[in-house]
């Protein structure tokens, strides 16, 4: 049996109460402490689920705590994320890895040199549906994959979100809070990414808020809302994309891929199970039965303390993250300066995980 990795929680927002409840379910980790800026946060989640609530800088003095985990809003990943590698130990943050690409690169650069671990969600594409379409595209299922499309399409998260305004900052937009699912996916089935062209724009200067807790808060946009644009990957694979907080109804679906042999509907990768169809040549969709268990949030999180003690790669990479992250930004960057742009980072897809797993499990 693995020794408990101790853990320390850096921001107890909305996202926090899942990997609270998702430390409970599996015996490789204990949450021992968190904190926040705002402290009746920090202590609203330590009351209940039973951990120590503290200061972030008393956090990071811990020596007990060898990993963690960062989930503050997206412009606060990096100034966490270095704090907490400063102080020798491991991090896992949400999403996206930072907001800018330098301190993305730094990230990745202070964890090398430290020899510690850097990871980063999304972990959905650990989850049955992606996993399953993984492995149905490595199996040559629909031969060799020549395009796909991936939307994003929505209205934000104004209507819901207790504090929506880091949606609509920098960090924010469609493309820095659900690209990372899709980009990730993406990476994980077809590999790296060579180039990406693309025209982004905003509709809306100010949004306002119809959350009960943000009410009629007025949000200045500062990013942003609507990205259409093509990925070309190494393998040749073009991408058509659109991530979109502007727009109310649609008829797109989440990901398809298109092969010389046939085509896939990939299930959406904000979520770890899904529906999975093929339809090979011109024969009808049928649908893939799920290979893998659905797993949830934090079975990256598992794999990554796993990978630590077992001196193993972690699936949810630093690289990866920041391959992504390069991905994400070239889209703005493409439609500022209209030029294609290549990603100079490279990454190996994450290795698959084996079938045969119970829910919860990830190999040593
Ligand atoms: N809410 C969701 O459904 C969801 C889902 C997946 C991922 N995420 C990601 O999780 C992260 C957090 O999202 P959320 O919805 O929980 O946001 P949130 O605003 O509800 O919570 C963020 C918390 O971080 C704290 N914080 C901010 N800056 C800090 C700093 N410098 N030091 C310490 N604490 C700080 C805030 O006080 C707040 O309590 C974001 O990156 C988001 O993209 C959110």
């Amino acid at each position: 049996m693995l020794d408990k990795m101790k853990l320390g929680i850096i921001g107890c927002g909305n996202i926090s109460g899942a990997y609270f409840e998702g430390a409970r379910k599996t015996d490789v980790l204990e949450i021992k402490a968190c904190a926040d800026i705002n402290m009746d946060a920090a202590n609203k989640q330590a009351d209940r689920f039973d951990c120590h609530a503290t200061s972030v800088d008393q956090l990071l003095a811990d020596s007990e705590i060898e990993l963690v985990v960062n989930l503050t809003i997206p412009k606060a990943h990096a100034e966490i994320g270095l704090k907490a590698l400063a102080a020798n130990k491991h991090t896992y943050s949400e999403k996206p890895f930072a907001v800018d690409i330098d301190s993305g690169h730094k990230l990745k650069e202070t964890a090398a040199r430290q020899n510690l671990r850097i990871g980063c969600a999304p972990d959905t594409f650990l989850g049955a549906g992606i996993q399953t379409a993984r492995k149905q595209v490595d199996s040559n299922v629909i031969g060799q994959p020549i395009a796909g499309s991936a939307f994003m399409c929505g209205h934000g998260h104004e209507n819901w979100h207790s504090n929506p305004a880091f949606y609509y900052d920098i960090g924010g937009g469609p493309m820095m809070d659900m690209g990372p699912y899709y980009i990730t996916a993406l990476v994980n089935i077809l590999g790296p990414i060579k180039r990406v062209a693309a025209v982004t724009t905003k509709a809306f200067e100010e949004r306002i808020a119809t959350s009960e807790k943000a009410y009629g808060l007025r949000i200045p946009v500062n990013t942003t809302t609507h990205l259409t644009g093509i990925l070309e990957f190494v393998n040749g694979t073009i991408i058509t994309m659109i991530m979109s907080f502007d727009m109310w109804s649609h008829g797109l679906p989440c990901i398809e891929l298109y092969g010389t042999d046939g085509s896939i509907k990939v299930p959406d990768p904000n979520g770890f199970g899904g529906s999975v169809q093929v339809a090979q040549a011109r024969g009808d969709w049928a649908e893939i039965p799920l290979e893998f268990p659905q797993n949830a949030r934090i079975i990256g999180l598992i794999d990554m303390v796993r990978a630590i003690r077992n001196d193993r790669p972690h699936r949810v990479s630093g690289d990866l993250a920041y391959h992504v992250l390069e991905a994400m930004l070239a889209f703005d960057k493409s439609s500022q300066t209209a030029q294609h742009i290549r990603i100079e980072s490279n990454v190996e897809r994450p290795i698959p995980l084996p079938v045969g797993l119970k829910e919860w499990e990830v190999e040593d």
